[in-house]
């Protein structure tokens, strides 16, 4: 059996790609960078698709993720990143000021919100952004059932119609029932499919979904078959009966003869 590759995905934007090989592990945070270099490349994708807007996350820290999606967005679109800015201390927020400001992302590209977002709207996500919509919304806050299921809510309604929804965590040892969440949020949406489960690298920088409104499926997975042939596992993910893509550093298929 060959060894796992090494090599992540890149955005082909200088910016972006600088900041995920030197600055992305300088970052204090747990999102991996094999997940950013692919959601970094899923926002390249979106803009040969012509779709269009905003980057949002909840759960912003100290900007870690946020920084990379920032750099990987079209002229006029900003990153907004929603936090309660309190743990494990208040100077969180300076401190997610600082890493933007250190890694190219000026006040003018991202939009730094202290907000419970379980306790916002639609609307006032969206005036945040002048308007919105949102192309693509990261969820890494509240790690219980209830906070995933309102926040799946949120980002539902400030999606672009071919805007993406990643969700961190998920199929994580410590935070088994969140997939809970997001199987009743599935038969609840049928309108939602999983596009791609991107793998895990470390118990901290866990597996991530991707989330796709069913009708732009197709064009996000004809075009990642091409991007990501190096990061394909064979078998796929099997959602009964919906099948998506799952990307990994380590695709090897158990040896079974
Ligand atoms: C695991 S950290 C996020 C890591 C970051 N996304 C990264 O990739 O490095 C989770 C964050 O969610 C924030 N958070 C928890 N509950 C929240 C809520 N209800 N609204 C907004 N942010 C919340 C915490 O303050 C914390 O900064």
């Amino acid at each position: 059996m060959t060894a796992p590759t090494t090599s992540y995905p890149t955005t082909g934007y200088a910016a972006a790609d600088a900041y995920l090989s030197e600055g992305y592990e300088k970052v204090v945070g747990m999102s991996s960078r094999f997940a950013a270099g692919v959601c970094g490349r899923l926002l390249v994708i979106q803009s040969e698709l012509g779709v269009t807007g905003h980057f949002a996350e909840i759960g912003a820290f100290e900007g870690r993720f946020l920084i990379a999606m920032a750099h990987s967005l079209g002229a006029g679109e900003k990153a907004l990143g929603m936090d309660i800015f309190e743990w494990p201390n208040p100077e969180v927020e300076d401190r997610f000021e600082a890493n933007c400001a250190r890694h190219g992302i000026g006040p003018e590209r991202r939009t730094t919100w202290k907000v419970d977002s379980g306790k916002t709207t639609p609307a006032e996500v969206l005036a945040k952004v002048g308007g919105g919509p949102i192309r693509m919304f990261h969820i890494d806050g509240e790690h219980s059932r209830a906070a995933l299921a309102k926040d799946l809510e949120l980002a539902t309604a400030c999606i672009a119609p071919g805007g993406l929804i990643v969700l961190d965590d998920m199929l994580h040892p410590g935070y088994p029932t969140l997939m809970v969440a997001v199987q009743d949020y599935l038969e609840r949406h049928p309108e939602m499919v999983v596009l791609s489960i991107i793998d895990r690298e470390t118990i901290v920088a866990a597996t991530k979904f991707v989330l796709c409104r069913a009708e732009w499926f197709k064009r996000y997975e004809d075009r990642m078959l091409e991007v990501f042939e190096p990061w394909i596992w064979p078998l796929g993910a099997d959602f009964e009966p919906h099948w998506c893509l799952v990307l990994s550093l380590d695709t090897r298929l158990a040896a079974i003869v």
